[in-house]
């Protein structure tokens, strides 16, 4: 029966992955795996996540199973730090997913239910998976221009051109904050812009938030969110605690709904269908360490405090790296890196360049010239610069 199976092609991230654990060279930089790091290079458990799992392992009297949405507590919690009360629970429908890929596929799911006809606008370029998971749903899909790389900022007028031809009905996947792969996001302007566009024209918002904190602060970096939802009649949104509470591997997520009251209940129990023919029952430690946290005010403070150190790191490295490659290429032209969010930004570059810069300068950047910011450190910045200026800028 399986003759007829061919490989899907590699994963490029995961081939830059393994191709960097078999390179010998001690000076080697990895940029591109989409993790955080620290000075020392690694990927931390946090402070609070580590109070709370003590706390867990002394509390925890049962692991039987929760419900097929999850536990109500963490729906309440992540909602709290997605929404900040801009809306009654009334709402929300809420179910925990497995990390923020899983609640992805949840909402795309959830679409595909309730509109089959609908098509889902990503942006281009857009974090790989929201095509994939696009399509192994079923649900049509269509892009917009999002991005200006020779400019390093939105192409605003492409992105409203393109979106000029979605129908009642579909959907706009849009990144909550810290776009990933491009690291430019919307200004307050421009979700306000956003949402009266999304509802002269009947289309529903899908947000995507999986670096909240790690742009300007968790609230600042939810605002274009919560704007959408407070203007527009329904929203979804798909969150991830994967970098925020470096909880990576516990697949930790959440698929939120906001809607009028009096569908409530029936996005609700769709929700928990749809877990139930997937998966059951969601894991629930990583979601059981966020409710922990988010609910005892002095892990929340502590979690704040490691988070706001993190996102300082990475807007710190993004100075430098800018500041940097002003000297070497003796131009502005990299300028951008400083004032974008989060963990990315592209850089270009054919795979040629990409292939160069591994070869000869053993640093690894994802294709496209993607890279993360977090896999650099002061160190390193003035030689990853030289080589960028040296292979980019010829
Ligand atoms: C834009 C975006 N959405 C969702 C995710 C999902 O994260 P996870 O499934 O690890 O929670 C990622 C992770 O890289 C991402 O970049």
């Amino acid at each position: 029966m399986f003759q007829s199976l061919t490989a899907p092609p590699p994963d490029a991230i995961l081939q830059v992955m393994q191709l960097f654990r078999d390179d010998p060279r001690p000076e080697k930089v990895d940029l591109g795996v989409g993790v955080y790091r620290d000075d020392a290079g690694h990927t931390p458990v946090m402070r609070a996540v580590k109070a709370a799992e003590s706390y867990i392992l002394q509390s925890q009297e049962t692991k039987s199973y929760t419900a097929l949405a999850g536990d109500p507590a963490y729906h309440a919690a992540m909602a709290d730090l997605l929404l900040a009360g801009a809306l009654p629970s009334e709402r929300i429908a809420a179910a925990a997913a497995t990390g923020g890929t899983g609640a992805v596929r949840l909402a795309m799911e959830l679409i595909r239910t309730a509109n089959p006809d609908a098509t889902v606008w990503i942006s281009n370029p857009t974090w790989p998976n929201h095509t994939l998971l696009a399509k192994f749903v079923g649900l049509k899909q269509a892009t917009y221009r999002y991005y200006n790389a020779a400019e390093g900022a939105l192409d605003r007028q492409g992105m409203m051109a393109d979106l000029g031809g979605a129908k009642p009905g579909d959907v706009v996947l849009l990144h909550g904050c810290c776009h990933n792969p491009t690291g430019a996001d919307f200004t307050a302007q421009d979700w306000a812009a956003m949402a009266d566009f999304l509802a002269e024209r009947d289309l529903t918002p899908f947000i995507d938030i999986a670096y909240q904190g790690f742009g300007a602060n968790v609230e600042a970096d939810a605002a274009g969110l919560r704007l959408l939802v407070d203007r527009l009649p329904r929203v979804l949104i798909a969150a991830s605690a994967a970098k925020n509470f470096g909880l990576y591997r516990e697949r930790a997520g959440i698929c939120l709904v906001t809607c009028p009251e009096g569908e409530r209940a029936a996005i609700q129990s769709t929700l928990a269908g749809l877990n139930r023919a997937s998966i059951s029952f969601p894991p629930d430690h990583g979601a059981r360490v966020v409710t922990t946290v988010l609910t005892d005010p002095a892990m929340k403070a502590d979690w704040l405090e490691e988070l706001d150190g993190m996102r300082s790191r990475i807007a710190g490295l993004r100075k430098s790296l800018a500041g940097a490659l002003r000297q070497e290429t003796g131009s502005d032209r990299f300028g951008f890196l400083a004032a974008q969010q989060g963990m990315f930004s592209v850089l270009g570059g054919s795979e040629a360049q990409i292939a160069r810069l591994r070869d000869e300068f053993a640093v690894y950047v994802v294709g496209g010239g993607r890279l993360n910011i977090a896999g650099l450190t002061e160190d390193s910045v003035p030689r990853v610069a030289k080589a960028l200026a040296t292979v980019l800028d010829e």
